[in-house]
């Protein structure tokens, strides 16, 4: 599919993303737990899962986390544009204190260190109504060599996105889907759904396989990303496939998590870095 370019953007020093609001969720079932249905992970074990923070719109509880993001070089970081997005102008909005925070599993300590940006750029074709292109590449005003980086999936892979693929989630979000936000990351591994199932829970075309791919137990529910764990990595075979953009509601059967099909833009993801 063709791909409409628009005009390139440079978006110096904006961002930041509307407060976590949880929707509400049918009452899940005992023991779904976790960012949803996941256990505990680290920044140890996953050393290129970063946080976004800025402590004057979010507080420093938490340290200001208000979505995820992937370092993809020692100065990159991949994320959502809905992330940088302010819900209420839809318009970029301007977060001078934006952080990008590594080395940080528990946001109640001071562990690692909190980053600023000094660039972002937003997918030009980003669209906040249609949540089409939802990506941003922000630029590390302190480099971070001998972190380990997660490599981007290539342009125009298919495999990764077979159903029935375990990928992983990781984030900082919701556990509950009640507005249940925890201190330590969280991840679960969710199966890559199809996008003909896809297309049909998500119907009247807010489902766009070109720049969307869905991922979740589609038939039970229980597993899923979360207000929160926005613009966080989707990672099949060491590789970022996909960053959490959307759903209706958190784990419920029938309605999955639709992540940006990273394969669809790692050609312009790989010119910004
Ligand atoms: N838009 C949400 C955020 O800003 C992410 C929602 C993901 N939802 C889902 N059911 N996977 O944090």
């Amino acid at each position: 599919m063709a791909r409409r370019r628009g005009r390139r953007v440079l978006l110096v020093l904006l961002a930041a993303l509307p407060v976590p609001v949880a929707t509400s969720t049918p009452a899940l079932a005992q023991g779904q737990l976790r960012i949803i249905g996941g256990t505990g992970a680290s920044t140890q074990q996953e050393p290129w899962m970063v946080a976004l923070g800025s402590r004057s719109v979010y507080g420093d509880y938490r340290s200001g986390q208000f979505c995820g993001g992937t370092l993809v070089s020692p100065t990159k970081v991949v994320t959502a544009a809905h992330c940088l997005y302010d819900e209420s102008t839809m318009r970029p909005a301007n977060r001078p204190d934006l952080r990008v925070i590594v080395g940080r599993s528990d946001l109640s300590t001071s562990a690692g260190s909190e980053v600023p940006v000094s660039q972002v750029w937003i997918d030009p074709d980003y669209s906040m109504r249609s949540n089409m292109w939802d990506v941003a590449v922000l630029t590390l005003a302190v480099p971070q060599p001998g972190r380990a980086v997660l490599p981007l999936v290539d342009q125009g892979a298919t495999a990764p996105y077979q159903p029935g693929t375990a990928a992983t989630v990781y984030g900082w979000g919701d556990t509950r889907g009640n507005g249940q936000y925890p201190m330590t990351l969280h991840s679960v591994q969710v199966p890559m759904i199809a996008d003909s199932t896809c297309a049909r829970d998500y119907p009247d075309g807010a489902f766009r396989a070109s720049s969307m791919v869905c991922a979740g137990d589609q038939s039970r529910g229980g597993r899923d990303a979360c207000q929160g764990d926005s613009g966080g990595p989707l990672v099949v075979a060491g590789r970022l496939v996909g960053l959490v953009s959307w759903g209706t509601g958190c784990a419920e059967a029938g309605h999955p998590g639709v992540y940006t099909r990273v394969a669809a833009m790692a050609d312009a993801v790989r010119g910004q870095l």
